[in-house]
């Protein structure tokens, strides 16, 4: 038997290789879409979620935040803020957070500064409305840290 490489072996490595990842491509894929509506919630979903993601976009907070990892690193993750400042309580986090986005900017020196975009109720509410629901999606428990 020759020992050499030949292009008949070169040409089962390219096809095999390619098939083979391909259909882990495919594969991985499903898992994916199966798995994405029980991790989202999807069933919480309300009128005011969507209207307070409407208001996230609209006063590009993006710009600033993080939301799931996604988005500026200027200012604090939001995705986990309802656990960090609300202690999991919609109520409480409603008060506190209604409470923050009144007092911005709050001029303290030496901190950044985030603006005031001078919000009705109802905004603040479905804002915060939005953040709940997204701390809620199951992200195998990231940010790893409660302040990230
Ligand atoms: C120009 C940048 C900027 C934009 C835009 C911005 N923020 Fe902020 N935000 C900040 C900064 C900076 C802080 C931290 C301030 C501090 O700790 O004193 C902050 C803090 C927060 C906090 C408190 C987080 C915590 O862990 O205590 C919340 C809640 C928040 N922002 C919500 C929002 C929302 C909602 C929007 C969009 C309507 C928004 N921010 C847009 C800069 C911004």
């Amino acid at each position: 038997m020759s020992e050499r490489f030949t292009k008949g072996m070169a040409r089962n490595i390219y096809y095999g290789g390619g098939a083979f990842f391909f259909l882990l491509f495919v594969a991985l894929t499903v898992d994916t879409v199966t798995v994405l509506p029980k991790r989202e919630n999807r069933e919480l979903l309300t009128a005011e979620v969507a209207h307070g993601k409407e208001i996230w976009e609209k006063n590009n907070c993006v710009g600033c935040h993080s939301l799931l990892g996604e988005g500026a690193y200027f200012a604090p993750e939001l995705g986990n803020v309802f656990q960090r400042r609300g202690m999991e309580n919609e109520q409480v986090f409603k008060a506190y957070f209604s409470a923050w986005m009144k007092a911005m900017p709050t001029g303290v020196e030496g901190r950044r500064q985030m603006p005031q975009f001078h919000l009705k109720e109802q905004e603040i509410n479905d804002l915060a409305e939005f953040l709940i629901w997204t701390s809620r999606i199951d992200t195998n428990d990231w940010p790893p840290n409660i302040e990230g």
